[in-house]
């Protein structure tokens, strides 16, 4: 717990190098004369001293020098946590820690990565602050490795790496190829197989990584399990059924990959379904009264058992990652919800918004009711991302998702994310778990 205790502080200490480092850039880019550059360094001492009584009264009212003591000391704590790809990190629960600020990131550019769809390169549409690409997730109790493209590549030789879910796994799927493409010179020895762009919405794209021979692919499935057209017979209104105990009808295409990286949530409300004409149906009977969190869980346990029933674990290594919160504040999008001024992470677990986002609990509960029943061997693993991306609502494509010329009026995106940014983050969890599985083999 000293960990939630001092990341405020952390978050202090992280801000004020970042402002520091922030004037001296600033300096720089004024090509100082001499004359300047003296006016300038009376200007720093006299802010030092100041900002030295400022810490000394502050010492004396609330006892810092005691917490700054107790903050080296979690840093010397850092240096004995285990390298979670030690043998001996078994345990390790990589989804509790922290946001710390980060020098060395981003792992790459959008303006370098071809694979970006356009709504995500907030950067090059405008966005001026980079803050949100400079944190990276540190577990509390054990350090990720690295994230080394070379090596993932090297491991997925001849191998496929599959998304399926809705547009926030596009998200990370695209975030992938921008963090694999990044250490690959020849850019053109990777491609669609199919010639399609990246743009294209439907259906699925495999991109190949020629030297490699392998491919990582996304398919497009909001809900997972089948959408398709209603038994013959039933009323006007329903325009398409959800069959909620079967699977996708491409899922014969995810079950023999070798990675399998699954989401839904985002599409299960009544604005995405009912009001369509989209129902619920099982078996053969059409469900008009059956509301949607009843009808999610459902799937969800399609989903898990078609996980427990069809994959092969020596081949296919499975994850679900769970939901990715929004954060629009005042009014969802079509309200004028927006996110756009936000620049920081919410760093205190504290303030972490109230996890009542239905969609969380109700896969939530699935997911765990799996996990509970000791008599199964569970196949897959669950990317709980949700409490860590909870804090990133500085994260969100916000108006950058629009091109250059977007105003805060505009309909604003806190659901989608710029990249690089948050969802590099859950694919070094994903790269952490890949290595390990592929290392204890
Ligand atoms: C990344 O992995 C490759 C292949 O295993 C290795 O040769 C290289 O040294 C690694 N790079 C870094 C920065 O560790
Ligand atoms: C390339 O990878 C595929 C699997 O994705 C495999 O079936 C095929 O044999 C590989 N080709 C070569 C030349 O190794
Ligand atoms: C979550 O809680 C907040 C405040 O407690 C409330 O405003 C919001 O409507 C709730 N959201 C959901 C999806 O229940
Ligand atoms: C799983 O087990 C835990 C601890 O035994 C219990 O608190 C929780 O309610 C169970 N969850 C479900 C969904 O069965
Ligand atoms: C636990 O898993 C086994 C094997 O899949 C299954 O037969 C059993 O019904 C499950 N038990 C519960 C309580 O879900
Ligand atoms: C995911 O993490 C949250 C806390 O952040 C926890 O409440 C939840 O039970 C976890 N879910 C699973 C499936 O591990």
């Amino acid at each position: 717990m000293s960990s939630t205790k001092n990341s405020p502080n952390q978050h202090v200490e992280d801000m004020l190098v970042f402002e520091t480092l922030r004037k001296v850039k600033r300096l720089r880019l004024l090509e100082p004369s001499l004359g300047v550059v003296g006016f300038f360094l009376v200007l720093a001492f006299t802010i030092c001293f100041f900002f030295y009584l400022d810490f000394r009264e502050l010492d004396g009212k609330f006892g810092l020098s005691g917490q700054f003591k107790r903050l080296t000391w979690s840093t010397e704590q850092e240096h004995s946590r285990v390298e979670f790809l030690d043998e001996k990190c078994d345990g390790c629960d990589l989804f509790e820690g922290n946001w710390v600020w980060d020098e060395k990131y981003p792992l790459y550019e959008s303006k370098d990565c071809k694979f970006l769809d356009l709504g995500f390169r907030c950067s090059e549409n405008g966005r001026l602050d980079l803050f949100y690409t400079k944190w990276r997730w540190q577990p509390k109790d054990c350090n990720l490795p690295r994230f080394n493209a070379t090596m993932m590549l090297e491991k997925l030789r001849n191998k496929r790496l599959v998304f399926a879910g809705d547009s926030i796994g596009r998200n990370q799927w695209e975030s992938l190829l921008c963090m694999l493409s990044s250490e690959v010179p020849n850019k053109e020895s990777i491609y669609e197989v199919n010639g399609s762009p990246i743009t294209k919405h439907k259906g699925f794209l495999v991109f190949k990584f020629k030297d490699y021979n392998c491919t990582i692919e996304y398919y497009r499935a909001p809900f997972l399990v089948l959408q398709s057209r209603p038994p013959t017979g039933t009323t006007k209104k329903i325009r398409t059924t959800l069959k909620l105990d079967q699977m996708d009808w491409n899922s014969f295409k995810w079950k023999d990959a070798d990675v399998l990286i699954l989401n839904t949530g985002h599409w299960w409300n009544n604005d995405k379904t009912i009001k369509w004409g989209c129902y619920f149906q099982e078996g053969k009977e059409v469900k008009l009264d059956l509301k949607v969190e009843d009808a999610y869980k459902k799937s969800m346990e399609t989903i898990l058992n078609w996980i427990q029933d069809t994959i092969n674990p020596s081949k296919t290594q499975v994850f679900f990652r769970t939901y990715a919160p929004v954060h629009f504040r005042g009014g969802d999008w079509k309200k004028g919800g927006n996110c756009h001024l936000e620049t920081l992470p919410e760093l205190g677990s504290s303030l972490v918004p109230k996890d009542n986002w239905s969609q969380f609990k109700i896969a939530n509960s699935a997911l765990t009711a799996q996990t509970n029943n000791t008599s199964q061997f569970l196949k897959y693993k669950v990317l709980n991302v949700t409490r860590m991306t909870a804090q990133r609502k500085d994260g969100h494509s916000s108006i950058y998702y629009l091109g250059p010329n977007a105003n805060p009026t505009h309909h604003q995106d806190c659901s989608h994310w710029c990249l690089p940014g948050v969802p590099d983050t859950w694919n070094e969890l994903l790269y952490a778990f890949f290595l390990k599985h592929e290392t204890s083999r």
